[in-house]
């Protein structure tokens, strides 16, 4: 059997594809994700990569098929390789990023647009909201920061994983990101109701009422730890709805 033929039928065995790295063909298994197949490839991912699982944002993709005018973007865990891919990453997108004092800005559409000026920029085109690999209706959500709907805009965003791609494609130079950063920082700190439950922990860690029991943890060796990790109360799966624990010691009781 000749070369060829063998590596013709060993490719077809590992199922593998051809796709362009940087404008460098590789030959991949079908099944891995841009990811896994750069590394496979040979390349060590040292920036463009963090949690590989579709949370951190740190891998954004862009790539092209041949004869396609479409540039497709996607997030580098995630997205399975195609055929002829031709595949860039970017590790960082460089964005405008505003400085303020949250405790000082009033949660309005003013607020952003001060700035965010360019928002009024936004000319509706979708390309954002197509871009992004979370799904999310991001057109809306500049639409919303434009009328000044922060609440709207904070939910909106809520899945945002900050990976640029909207930004990275947005003729008008938005950087939803850091607009939507900023309208859940305002509903957070100024709109968002208080948790009375953290409030009343925070006062009782102010007060010193945990410390005796860290203390103890702190002279227990990691094996006690493992203990009485293990043996803890833990609340039932299909338990009552105003479950609490039979030891209230560390119990936050309102
Ligand atoms: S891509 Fe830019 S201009 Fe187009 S809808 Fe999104 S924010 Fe507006
Ligand atoms: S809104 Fe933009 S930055 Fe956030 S996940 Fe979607 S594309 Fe990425
Ligand atoms: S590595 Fe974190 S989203 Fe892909």
């Amino acid at each position: 059997m000749s070369n060829d033929v063998e590596t013709k039928k060993s490719k077809k065995q590992d199922n593998l594809v051809p796709i362009y790295i940087m404008g460098k063909r590789y030959d991949v298994p079908s099944s891995l994700t841009i990811q896994k197949a750069m590394e496979y490839a040979g390349y060590q991912l040292v920036r463009g990569c963090g949690c590989r699982g579709g949370i951190c944002g740190a891998c954004g993709t862009v790539y092209r098929f041949p004869n396609s005018y479409r540039i497709e973007v996607g997030l580098a865990c995630q997205t399975v390789v195609e055929p002829d891919m031709y595949i860039a990453q970017l590790p960082f997108f460089p964005g405008n990023k505003a400085e303020y004092d949250i405790e000082k800005l009033e949660p309005t559409g003013a607020t952003i647009a001060k700035y965010y000026p360019e928002i009024y920029k936004c000319v509706g085109c979708g390309t954002c909201t197509r871009s992004c690999p979370m799904d999310i209706d991001v057109m809306d959500y500049i639409s919303r920061a434009i009328r000044g709907d922060i609440e709207g805009t904070a939910k909106l965003s809520f899945d945002c994983v900050m990976c640029g791609l909207c930004a990275a494609r947005c003729p008008a130079e938005e950087v939803q990101y850091n607009i939507a950063i900023l309208a859940r920082r305002l509903y957070g700190r100024h709109i968002a109701k208080r948790a009375s439950h953290v409030q009343k922990a925070v006062e009782y860690v102010e007060q010193g009422r945990f410390k005796k029991g860290i203390e103890q943890l702190k002279k227990m060796s990691v094996e006690e730890l493992k203990e009485i990790y293990n043996a803890r109360e833990t609340e039932p799966h299909m338990g009552p709805e105003e479950w609490t624990p039979a030891d209230k010691n560390n119990v936050i009781i309102e």
